[in-house]
């Protein structure tokens, strides 16, 4: 469901401590965004998600984590040191600059300035505008060797495709997975977590016998899908939508985009391009180093093909935030609930005494607190009244609660409260682990 204003998501986000403005004692850096307690629970479980499905529960991918300085020669092998290029036009009045593809920009009255309203003075020509972000290596400043942070995490993997082959020994088709930071200097950055300048991506590469690379295509691009369906999202706000050849980037023979229904409007969660050799031939080119394959079967040595699924971590994150968001009218009252897949959920479970004031209950919801934290995350609050308590659970998406009350002393049963319907029912105390494991894990 996405039917919410951005800024209602924006607004929980700082409310409740998921994600807040970067710098923020400093006045804010523009487009820089922290993610607080709530917010590093949701985003790695998003990865943890990812990873589980992609890496754990197959035997055909293996993890990795690459170093983001790379060296300068993978960017001019990449084609990213002459070719990462957005278009851009800059308004004279007030100066904002546009990217040629912002939907905004209109046909019809070709000089009308999105930003400030302005369509007399003419927007100036499109120009190219390269997003790498240069930095420095060395100690002294001036002798040092410029290279750049990586604008994607996928030449990591392939600069160590030959490692993986020596180390593994896998047989194609196989993958590497990778989650990890990414730089871009992007010209508009903006709508809140969705385009940023530091952002985290989770990519795969996927090796395949040429021959089969649009089979291979074709079931990574249904397998990503049901990821995001699988983790609760509703299937309305998300579709796919398959790249026009003059869309395709210079090395793509197919590319697939799964986006999102975002307040903003349908956006890019995540692409599926089949790459061909590109890259391997490419890295073979600069490094002088052999990147095929050698099938011991055949008896020869070939380019794999590479179908690569690439998402953003932190798009994600506030595609799962907006989905999840609702305002649900509870006797006369509004209840903010985050109806997050139990996988994403921050927290799992909350203890609550109702009580606070009796020292038994509060024993007694502390030591089930603890036992719980052995399996679940779980946290302990008495800081306010029970219904206030509901709904600062409700608000950051916990499954379920538990409540310790005065009957819980002569029974040894508490309340369980389930976040969804709010329905509650009692259990006995010894039985919660096992009541937990049936619906948490
Ligand atoms: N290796 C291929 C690649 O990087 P991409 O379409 O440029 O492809 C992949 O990026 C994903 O990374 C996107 O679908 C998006 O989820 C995420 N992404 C890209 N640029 C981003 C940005 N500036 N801010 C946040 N996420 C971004």
């Amino acid at each position: 469901m996405s039917g919410y204003d951005i800024n209602k998501i924006v607004s929980l986000c700082k409310r409740r401590g998921f994600v807040f403005q970067g710098s923020d004692i400093y006045g804010g850096l523009a487009n820089s965004w922290d993610y607080g307690p709530f917010g590093v629970e949701l985003k790695n479980n998003v990865k943890r998600a990812w990873w589980r499905s992609v890496v754990y529960d197959r035997n055909d991918i293996f993890g990795m984590d690459a170093a983001i300085i790379m060296h300068p020669k993978v960017w001019e092998a990449s084609g990213h040191a002459s070719g990462f290029i957005d278009k851009y036009r800059d308004c004279p009045s007030c100066k904002k600059r546009l990217r040629v593809d912002d939907p905004r920009l209109n046909a019809k009255r070709p000089n009308l300035c999105p930003e400030c309203g302005q369509d007399k003075l003419p927007l100036t020509d499109a120009r190219d505008f390269n997003l790498m972000l240069k930095t420095t290596l060395g100690a002294v400043e001036l002798q040092g060797v410029e290279t750049y942070m990586r604008p994607e995490t996928a030449q990591g993997i392939f600069v160590n495709f030959t490692n993986i082959i020596d180390s593994k020994h896998p047989k194609l088709p196989f993958g590497i997975a990778q989650i990890g930071k990414a730089f871009r200097n992007e010209i508009t950055p903006g709508n809140f977590i969705f385009r940023t300048r530091e952002f985290e991506q989770m990519e795969i590469e996927y090796f395949t016998d040429p021959k089969d690379a649009d089979d291979v295509y074709d079931k990574w691009v249904e397998e990503r899908f049901g990821w995001y369906l699988g983790l609760g999202v509703d299937k309305d706000s998300l579709r796919k939508r398959k790249h026009e050849k003059d869309e395709l980037a210079h090395y793509a023979k197919a590319c697939s985009d799964i986006e999102y229904k975002f307040p903003f409007g349908w956006s890019e969660l995540e692409g599926i391009a089949n790459r061909g050799d590109f890259d391997l031939k490419q890295h073979e080119k600069f490094s002088g180093k052999d990147m095929r394959y050698f099938d011991a079967k055949a008896n020869k040595r070939f380019y794999p093909y590479v179908v690569e699924p690439s998402g953003g971590v932190d798009r994600s994150v506030l595609a799962f935030l907006v989905d999840a968001y609702r305002e649900e009218k509870v006797n006369d009252d509004l209840r903010v609930v985050l109806k997050l897949h139990n996988d994403l959920a921050p927290t799992k479970i909350a203890v609550l005494p109702l009580l606070k004031k009796r020292g038994d209950i509060v024993e007694v919801a502390n030591k089930i607190a603890v036992d719980l934290k052995k399996h679940f995350v779980t946290v302990y609050d008495d800081t306010a009244a029970i219904g206030k308590l509901y709904r600062r659970q409700d608000e950051v998406g916990t499954p379920y609660c538990v409540t310790v009350d005065v009957e819980s002393m002569e029974d040894r049963k508490v309340t369980v409260r389930e976040r969804d319907t709010m329905s509650q029912e009692r259990i006995g105390i010894d039985s919660l682990t096992e009541y937990f494991v049936g619906r948490l894990t």
